[in-house]
């Protein structure tokens, strides 16, 4: 833990809790972070009142590489006062070593970086992360050579989206997947690959051209022969690529076509790439925030993408940290060129509320993050998303809900809330502290992704699944609950945590009520369980065991937190335990399995190991591969840094 750590832990209890949280954040707020109130402006890029600009003249430090001291002369102006856009410095931790490095060599910060030397650079790399720059990478892919090396443009993208489909079903039919039960007994490992340095690899590819593109934690988008795992070309990126990616569809025939990837880092750009080239198209900075994020891949349709903006900023309040400014909202770009065409916010700025003993400031209403990717709702115009909770006094109407908004202005068509009044934020399980909002939580926000599912008598409906363990059915031209069910025993880290997937009239419902600290009536559910879409009644459920984490180690859980994904007659899943397993969409029965914890020979020679699966990195088949992403060193579980490519002989 950091000498940064802004709470007390007085007693065993508390400790065990700020364990758990800390390693749910990372979180290590400096002393005196101050958020600006204001910050939640509209203007793409332009810090509402900032106290410097870019290319300020910097404090002249000495030759002395002391990374704290650089840090406090040169970096904290902008990165511990906030005012601006700059990430906070808890964001600025979990980064990797070589991505900052790679900031103040040739990325964003290499103006304010300019008068230090190369082992400056370095040194502050290594005080904020605790870890050594290393620029040599062991793990990297090979270079394609020959005909390896060429895009083909006969294979417009496999999926127009994160969900698969523009509803985000997460399905994929039997030809496309070229899997089912049938096949299992033939599935191999066919290549893998690893990451220098990853912890995480939670960056959901897309498929196009014959390429899978992938970003990783080091900040790279590599475009990746499928067949052999050769490296056609890699973008750096600001900072570690925590949203999926899209790849834009285009007509097979067209031969001068000039495809587009779009995807967002942990820091809140938004990048628009050649997929032919790597070479970047358009960036857009967010939010001005300086805690926003992006965590889910954005909605493309019609030449429009819709970038969902979420923030670490729950996870900072602390005795000294000024709670919270933050505000979630949905930005419309033109997918050609960046420009913005709306943005709507989910509420109104924040007010200072009161002053804490501890002289933090409180400011409310915050919060509503968005971390799930939209569905597209092409009949009605709509998209539907669901949101996060507040993070400040006073809860506000659109926290907790499902949203439908015009597609092309952003209105709000119809909201429903499944849950008033839940503000929350890390201050809520630390002793001593009074950030904690009076709501005191739960914290059950909307994490998943919304579905637009259709049963088979064609009636229609919005589906959302909470941290709470309960999933909702919606009428999509009204918003009024047709059905719920509660399914996980809900918590902070539980529940319904990154996607469902649902296949004609099945919804299947993955639970990851992994262990938060907190005591609970009810048992925790892991595992996976099946609905009928039209009743919301249980078809099947398959509840994982304890024992699946025998002898893994206390980051072990058995929950499933990662999106499953439905291929034919199977529901594949990557779990917290690290394993694979493939059920029969119609028993339940596990009919597959896979230890993705073992070291893996990958495609560079070198071996990496895979860990918990999670964020939003679900699985993918397609043409008969299944390509699995292993490793989610965040809240509180295994890290791993292992890309799989398995194939049917
Ligand atoms: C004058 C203010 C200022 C100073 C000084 C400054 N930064 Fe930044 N920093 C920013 C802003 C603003 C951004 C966001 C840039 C963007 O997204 O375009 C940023 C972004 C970053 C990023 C994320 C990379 C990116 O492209 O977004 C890193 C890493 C970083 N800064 C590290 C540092 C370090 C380390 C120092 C000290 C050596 C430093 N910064 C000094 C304002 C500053």
């Amino acid at each position: 833990m950091s000498t940064y750590l802004s709470f007390h832990s007085g007693s065993s209890q508390s400790a065990l809790l700020c364990g758990v949280l800390a390693a749910i954040t990372m979180l290590w707020a400096p002393k005196s972070v101050s958020a600006p109130p204001e910050s939640g402006s509209s203007q793409a890029g332009k810090p509402a009142d900032a106290p410097w600009k870019l290319g300020d003249p910097i404090v002249p430090v000495s030759t002395n590489a002391d990374g704290a001291k650089v840090f406090a002369q040169v970096c904290a102006v902008c990165h511990e006062r906030g005012g601006g856009y700059a990430p906070a410095v808890y964001i600025l931790k979990i980064m990797t070593p070589a991505s900052i490095y790679g900031a103040l060599t040739t990325g964003a910060m290499r103006v304010q970086a300019k008068d230090l030397s190369d082992a400056q650079k370095k040194a502050v790399a290594e005080f904020l992360t605790g870890e050594t720059v290393r620029e040599d990478s062991k793990l990297a892919p090979p270079v394609c050579q020959g005909a390896a090396a060429h895009f083909d443009l006969n294979q417009p993208p496999a999926f127009s989206s994160w969900g698969l489909t523009p509803e985000n079903t997460r399905y994929v039919d039997g030809a496309t997947a070229g899997l089912d039960a049938s096949h299992l007994g033939q599935l191999r490992l066919k290549w893998a690959l690893g990451f220098d340095g990853a912890v995480r690899v939670r960056s959901q590819p897309a498929l196009a051209g014959g390429a899978i593109y992938l970003g990783t934690q080091d900040a790279r988008v590599y475009a990746l022969d499928r067949t052999s795992g050769c490296l056609r070309w890699q973008f750096h990126t600001a900072a570690e690529v925590r949203t999926g990616i899209v790849a834009a569809p285009w007509p097979a025939t067209d031969k001068n076509a000039k495809p587009l990837l779009y995807f967002g880092d942990i820091v809140g750009n938004v990048y628009a790439v050649d997929a032919m080239t790597g070479l970047l198209v358009w960036r857009d900075h967010s939010d001005p925030h300086p805690s926003t994020t992006l965590t889910a891949a954005p909605a493309l349709y019609r030449n429009r993408l819709y970038v969902p903006v979420s923030s670490l900023e729950e996870g900072v309040a602390g005795e000294k940290y000024d709670c919270c400014t933050f505000r979630g909202s949905i930005i419309a770009y033109d997918a050609g060129t960046g420009r913005r065409l709306w943005q709507r916010y989910f509420l109104d700025r924040p007010k200072f509320r009161k002053t804490l003993s501890t002289g933090a400031k409180m400011f409310g209403p915050s919060g509503i993050a968005i971390w799930d990717t939209p569905s597209i709702d092409a009949k009605r115009g709509l998209l539907y998303i669901a949101t996060g909770d507040n993070y400040s006094s006073p809860a506000t109407s659109l926290s907790d809900s499902v949203v439908a908004m015009d597609l092309s202005s952003g209105k709000i068509k119809w909201s429903y809330q499944a849950r008033t009044h839940d503000a929350w934020n890390a201050g809520c399980v630390m002793t001593g502290v009074t950030a904690c909002p009076t709501e005191s939580g739960p914290d059950y926000d909307f994490g998943a992704a919304t579905i637009l599912a259709t049963a088979s008598d064609g009636r229609q409906f919005v589906l959302a699944g909470a941290k709470s363990g309960w999933v909702y059915a919606l009428d999509p031209d009204s918003g009024r609950l047709v059905w719920k069910t509660k399914v996980g025993r809900g918590g902070v880290l539980a529940g319904i945590y990154f996607g469902m997937a649902t296949r004609g009239d099945t919804v299947f419902v993955p639970i990851n009520d992994a262990p938060d600290g907190r005591q609970y009536d009810e048992s925790a559910k892991p595992g996976l369980y099946a609905l009928d879409l039209r009743t919301g009644q249980y078809r099947w459920k398959a509840p994982t065991g304890d024992s699946v984490c025998e002898n893994r180690g206390p980051l072990c859980a058995p929950g499933i937190a990662a999106p499953v994904t439905v291929a034919d007659d199977l529901v594949l899943s990557g779990a917290s335990d690290g394993w694979l397993r493939f059920y029969g969409a119609d028993s339940g029965k596990v009919l597959w399995q896979y230890d993705t914890m073992q070291d893996t020979e990958t495609v560079s020679g070198g071996t990496a190991r895979g860990g918990s699966m999670g964020g939003g990195a679900g699985l993918i088949a397609y043409h008969g591969t299944v390509i699995a992403e292993s490793g989610y060193g965040f809240a509180g579980r295994m890290p791993g840094n292992l890309m799989l490519v398995f194939g049917a002989d």
